[in-house]
Formats: structure tokens, sequence, C-alpha cells
């Protein structure tokens, strides 16, 4: 049942070209419209939304770490993510115009269902998006969009991952159809994009070859940081969440701005840096910015490991190891950079000989506060 694979997580990071195509699946009409008829939320209550809060906790919280910067930027709403446990015992501020949207794979994790429940009482609409059919946050809220990634085994979350940042693109993108921020021509180019994300994860997978070696040759490493800007800042966060659950291994995300805050500190001949690079393309002038961080912690003798779009010379001259990713929007790199991150931890778990589907302490729902 593990499809010739060596763990389920293995099985399960393969299987993210599917989870994302069927999350994707069906949610248009012939005219290509979105259509998400399971939100059963009135259209007027949804237009009326002035503030979004994402409840949720591990990966999934990054999940919605990432989705906050396209929903605000296609919706102009404020979306504020907040971890589930913290969220009802600092009286948030919500009320009937708030969306609170709850993220989990299992839709069992207690903290995850006790915000809904607070959210519920303070009056907010509430919206799971969950893996699980018939789970318990589902039953609880006033909506579900449910992602389609397949049931996941492994305790590490790989690709309910990405199809939460794919529902949840689908939640942004219909908002704005709905509150007419966005012409439907450009939301019709969006969902194009995102509908070719499948074959490009496919194309990451396919290189994973020298991540793996990398990761072997890595076994015995005691700390890796990483480093991200932007939509790559969650997965910093993630890449080094992933190390942790699964090698047993010290490391910590940061977004790259915060380097000279404190993080560079850190650097010393020989430390292992994971940088998630932006897009040359893109709009904004992260990706010489990043760039720079590179250059910084390369001179003080950081080993730097490069997540880079296809055909981005700039970071070569200051990275140790480039792991290319096809290019796409920025908004929807998320979904390619995390994978050589996934592949990363799994393979140098496994050259430990640990246990990678079952890590120790651990537990794929966590059922009590
Ligand atoms: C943790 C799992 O206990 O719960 C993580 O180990 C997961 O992998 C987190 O991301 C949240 O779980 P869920 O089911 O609410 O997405």
């Amino acid at each position: 049942e593990k499809g010739g694979f060596g763990s389920f997580m293995d099985k399960e990071i393969h299987d993210q070209p599917h989870a994302v195509a069927d999350t994707l699946l069906g949610r248009t009409d012939a005219a290509g419209h979105l259509v998400l008829d399971e939100l059963r939320i009135d259209e007027a209550v949804l237009r009326a939304v002035d503030k979004i809060v994402v409840v949720a906790c591990g990966t999934a919280a990054y999940a919605g770490h990432v989705a906050k910067y396209a929903i605000e930027h296609w919706c102009r709403i404020p979306v504020e993510v907040e971890l589930a446990h913290e969220f009802r015992y600092r009286d948030p501020v919500v009320d009937e115009r708030t969306l609170v949207v709850a993220i989990s794979q299992s839709g069992e994790t207690m903290d995850t269902l006790m915000a809904v429940r607070h959210a519920r009482e303070q009056g907010a609409t509430t919206l799971a998006i969950v893996n699980t059919h018939g789970s318990t946050i589902p039953r609880e809220s006033d909506a579900v969009l449910y992602t389609h990634a397949g049931p996941e085994i492994a305790v590490a979350s790989t690709k309910a991952f990405l199809s939460q940042i794919t529902a949840a693109y689908l939640l942004g993108l219909f908002l704005a159809q709905l509150r007419g921020n966005k012409f439907p021509d450009e939301i019709a180019s969006t969902l194009e994009e995102l509908r070719a994300m499948p074959d490009k994860i496919q194309e990451v997978l396919d290189r994973s070859g020298r991540v793996r070696e990398i990761a072997r040759w890595m076994a015995d490493t005691q700390s890796v940081l990483f480093l991200g800007r932007h939509v790559g800042y969650p997965i910093a966060l993630e890449g080094a969440l992933k190390l942790k659950e699964l090698a047993y291994i010290h490391a910590e995300g940061f977004a790259a701005g915060e380097l000279k805050h404190g993080p560079i500190a850190l650097i010393e001949p020989g430390q292992p840096v994971f940088v998630v690079v932006p897009s040359p393309r893109g709009r904004h002038s992260l990706h010489s910015k990043v760039v720079s961080n590179i250059q910084e912690i390369r001179a003080r003798g950081a080993r730097t490991i490069v997540i880079a779009e296809d055909g981005d010379e700039a970071v070569r001259p200051y990275a140790d190891e480039v792991f290319s990713v096809p290019q796409c929007p920025t908004l929807l790199a998320p979904l390619l950079t995390v994978v050589p991150l996934q592949v990363f931890a799994c393979e140098l778990a496994t050259a430990k000989g640990l246990d990678v589907d079952q890590p120790r302490n651990l537990a794929k729902s966590v059922t009590v506060e």
C-alpha cells in the first residue's frame, strides 16, 4: 500500500501533483466561473466580511500563513493567522463580519475545534478547510471546503499542506469574484495558472535526486537554518518544522529580512542554511534583497543551499547548491519550493534510520487540548 515507496511519507510527497489537481477539480462552471456550492454561506454574508482570521495548528497554520499573502492581495480583506490554541485565550476581536477559517487535515484537532466554537459564540461565520470527510470541525462549522488530498497516513503533513494552500487560494479567488475585486478574466487566468501547477510539482519531484544525495550526506548535521521572504517565509518555517518532526534536528526558520536583526549572529563556518529565493521576475525588489542575504551569510562561512527559479543565475555565485524549480507566478511558488524541503527531511530522517511515518512523541491528530 506504500506503492513501492519506502514510507507513506515518501509516497504522499509523490502524491502531491494529484492532491493539488483533485482539489482544483470540478470547481468551475462551463463559463469558467468559480462555483463553491458546498460553501452554503449566504453570499450577502460573504460580501460583508471585513476580516478573515485563519485558525490552525502546525503545518496547517503555515498553509494559512501562505494564503494570507494571496487573499489580502486578491480581496483586499485583512487576514490574520492565529495558532488555534492562542486564539480564544486572548479575547480576540471577532464579530458578525469576521470569517474564521479553520484549516485542518484531520478535522479533529481539539485546539482548532475549540477555536471554531469560540468564534461561533462571538457571532463569527466559520468555514472549515478540511481533508477528512465527516470529521468534527466541519460538522461544527457553518461551511466546509474540502481538500481532496486523499487519506494522509504519515504523521508529518505533506500532500494535505499543498491541498490546503490550493483550497485557501480557491476561497480567496471566490471571494474576489463575489466581491468584484478582480475582473473575471483575471480570475480565470489565475485558475489557469493554478491548473498548471500539478505538472510543475511533478517536475520538481522528477529533479529531486540531488536533494536526496545531499540529505544523505547531511545525516550527522546538528542544526539547519531556513530563510525565506514573502510567501517563502512560511515555507522556511515549514521546512524547519519538517526537519524537527522527522529528523529530530534543531532547525529554525526565519524571515530573511530579519537576518540582520539577530539570526545572523548564529552563522558560523559550516552552518547549513536553506534559502528560499523569490522569483527575479517578481514585481518587487525582493529577489535582489534575498540574494544579498545569501551573500552575507556565505561571507561568514555558511553552507548555502538555495531554492531558486529556473534561469535565476544571480544566486549561483553564492550558492553551494542550487535546487531549481519551474517558473510560476510569485503567489503560487510555495506549491513548488516546499517540495525539496519535504524530500530533504524525509530522506535525511530515513538515512538516520528513523521511522519517518511515526516520529517519536507525535500523533497524527491531537484530540486533546
Ligand atoms: C500535529 C501533526 O499534531 O497536528 C501535524 O503532527 C499537523 O502534522 C497538526 O500539521 C495539525 O493537524 P490537523 O489535522 O489539524 O491538520
